[in-house]
């Protein structure tokens, strides 16, 4: 019988050192041997965000620990491996280095070929883990660094629709978070704080909801919640403080969504309408109610990755590495760690201050 292919990936773009290893299935859904994702969370926490020096420090010190027990779980040997697949971009470059120079180090001892995987491509693919899943499809990309609408061609081959023009959902959610109390990373414990707390109680902006397409703002949301949290006395204020911040994203995610889903259909005439929702604010189970019902009210098939595949993980990055390694799209030795690489390289730079929409 013709061995199947496996592949390792290793994520360490920033505060998750991570290592997987998957193996094809014959075209269909491919099988998750083994993914060992270890948190910094604790190395961060008494900052309120994401030390890069710190971060790289613990990427080095975990690393090759990390990898073996992927290996070690995953019930197969080294020479088992068929290729590698690292992280080379987005993120926090001294953080990058790491898994990719490792990777890079590993391949080579091995004789194996390598892949460099954008771990934006990863967070796109990340359904394919669990779902059988055909191009085209729209992909709302919400996480900590990043917040955007692609319509996904193919393997390499996006079109951005829309992009945040200042901060990124859950980096809003972080520090609404941090302003109510709440520790590093905050968005996962906002969302339950949300749950006992009012809605209505306070009336947030909700930018550029009604132009700029389906782009997104939320700077002008977290001044906002920045006034209101002066005045919040006690914990009944702080959870509807919480109730009302998430109300709100799921009022701006639910209109840029139909505005994006407009966009779509203009572009991918006669195809089927597959919507996946990835990336860690994906995991917030009132955002994927939403815009689950969105989906059937305009006729869409929702698909969510699991949980654990919404956060950083490094199983993505091997998905990514299967797909470019069924094309032979190795990539060379030499390959730069790349702090900004954008899905869709045509796509403007829309992103700082005083962008006119
Ligand atoms: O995709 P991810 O793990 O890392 C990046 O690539 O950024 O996303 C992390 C982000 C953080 O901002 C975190 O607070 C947010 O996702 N997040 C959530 C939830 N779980 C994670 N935001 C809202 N609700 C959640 N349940
Ligand atoms: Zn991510």
């Amino acid at each position: 019988m013709k061995k199947k292919t496996i592949i390792l990936g290793i994520e360490t773009s920033c505060d998750e050192t991570a290592a997987a290893l998957i193996e094809e299935n014959s075209g269909q859904i491919p099988t998750i041997l083994s993914s060992i994702v270890s948190s910094q969370v604790n190395v961060h926490k008494k900052f309120g965000g994401v030390v890069p020096e710190l971060a790289a420090r613990s990427h080095i010190e975990k690393i090759d620990l990390i990898v073996k027990k992927a290996i070690d779980e995953s019930g197969k040997k080294i020479e088992d491996i068929d290729a590698i697949a690292a992280t080379a971009g987005p993120g926090l470059i001294v953080c990058l280095s790491v898994g990719l120079n490792f990777g890079k180090a590993f391949a080579s001892s091995l004789i194996k070929p390598f892949m460099a995987v954008n771990h934006l491509e990863g967070h796109a693919l990340s359904p394919k883990l669990t779902t059988k899943l055909e191009y085209p499809y729209l992909l709302l990309l919400i996480s900590g660094g990043h917040s955007q609408f692609l319509s996904v061609q193919g393997l390499g081959k996006y079109k951005r629709l829309g992009t945040t023009i200042d901060d990124a959902v859950g980096e809003a959610f972080d520090k609404t978070a941090k302003l109510l109390g709440i520790e590093f990373p905050g968005g996962p414990y906002l969302e339950k704080y949300a749950e006992k707390g009012n809605p209505e109680r306070f009336i947030l902006p909700k930018p550029i909801l009604n132009k700029g397409g389906c782009n997104l703002s939320f700077a002008g949301l977290k001044t906002a919640v920045l006034r209101v949290s002066k005045e919040i006395k006690n914990k009944k204020d702080k959870y509807d403080l919480a109730a009302s911040f998430q109300k709100t994203i799921e009022i701006i995610l639910n209109k840029k969504t139909e505005i994006a889903f407009k966009e779509y259909k203009k572009i991918n005439k006669n195809k089927n309408n597959i919507f996946v929702v990835a990336g860690g604010v994906a995991s917030n189970k009132k955002i994927r109610k939403v815009l689950t019902d969105l989906c059937f009210k305009e006729n869409f098939k929702p698909i969510f990755p699991p949980l654990d595949l919404c956060s950083d993980n490094a199983a993505m990055i091997a998905m990514v590495g299967l797909e470019k390694f069924k094309i032979k799209n190795f990539d060379n030795f030499d390959h730069p760690a790349k702090p900004r690489w954008p899905l869709d390289k045509n796509a403007i730079f829309l992103k700082g201050a005083g962008v006119k929409l």
